[in-house]
């Protein structure tokens, strides 16, 4: 079947309806477009469980604070439709804004309803610096689970805040869905893939790489036998490199999200800096 790119939510609702008919089960990859070998991996992962692929590409608004770079997010449809139909893609979902939220509806929650996550998950972290961030990409994310209705869904380690919003958020509203977190894909050099990889300079990306390697010295550090947090956290800030301006660096238990003061396993080592005026996360797992 050839790819099919569709921007509106009934054509969505009735191709997949149709699916259903045939007891096929349906992959609901979603991004905002720009997409590179990461979301490739979350497409691969896809298409190995279920029988149908339904890829979403939607910069959504919402989710962007004032201050940042919702205008300027690299929308590249065209490669992102030729990669999808590489990779076997079934469906692209691809709506206007107005599609989405309503045309002439005010984006904000004074006109829309949006998904609330709990406020220890949002006040942390990510949060801290991209207010009402994890409310808006929620709430899309619930919007394209109610238009697609899959029975998985795939999205990756790299923001592992988020993922454990959307794990929650599809908890607490008992949503039939399974969502399936893949790994951190990296460039040889050790750098986590982003769209926003785009933006840096040479000199930025360069300085950039500092960001993975802290994290790989805090993972030898611990497999070494250190555990104290703030041994692993002041060790680790040698690596850094002095133009990288760090926003934060915090070990999480990754089951109940709580600040971790020894880690341990499944202890979420989460970093977000700026290199230059571009904003970048990563994470490991130990
Ligand atoms: O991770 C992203 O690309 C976005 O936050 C998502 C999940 C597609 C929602 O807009």
């Amino acid at each position: 079947m050839n790819i099919s790119v569709l921007n509106k939510i009934e054509e969505v609702k009735k191709t997949v309806k149709n699916w259903k008919k045939d007891n096929y089960t349906v992959g609901l990859v979603p991004t905002m477009g720009a997409l590179h070998k990461g979301h490739a991996s979350l497409i691969k992962k896809a298409k190995e469980t279920c029988d149908r692929t339904v890829v979403s590409i939607f910069v959504n608004p919402v989710q962007f604070s004032p201050n940042e770079d919702y205008d300027k997010y690299p929308r590249t449809l065209q490669k992102d439709t030729q990669l999808c139909e590489e990779l076997g893609v079934d469906i692209i979902f691809a709506p206007s804004v107005e599609e989405m939220y309503g045309a002439g509806n005010m984006l904000s929650n004074t006109a829309l309803t949006f998904v609330c996550p709990p406020y220890n998950l949002i006040d942390c972290m990510c949060g801290k610096s991209r207010p009402g961030h994890f409310d808006g990409a929620a709430t899309v994310v619930l919007k394209l689970f109610n238009i697609v209705s899959p029975d998985y869904a795939f999205f990756g380690q790299k923001d592992a805040q988020q993922l454990y919003i959307i794990k929650k958020m599809v908890k607490d509203f008992n949503l039939d869905i399974k969502i399936q977190p893949c790994p951190i894909v990296r460039e040889d050099d050790g750098l986590a893939l982003s769209s926003r990889n785009t933006y840096l300079s040479e000199q930025e990306r360069q300085n950039a790489l500092s960001v993975s390697q802290t994290l790989f010295k805090i993972r030898e550090l611990y497999n070494q036998g250190i555990t104290d947090t703030k041994i692993l956290t002041d060790s680790a800030f040698t690596i850094l490199n002095q133009n990288i301006e760090l926003e934060y660096l915090e070990f999480r238990d990754f089951d109940s999200f709580e600040k971790v003061i020894a880690a341990k396993s499944n202890t979420l080592v989460a970093i977000a800096v700026k290199s230059g005026k571009t904003r970048l996360i990563d994470n490991i797992i130990l």
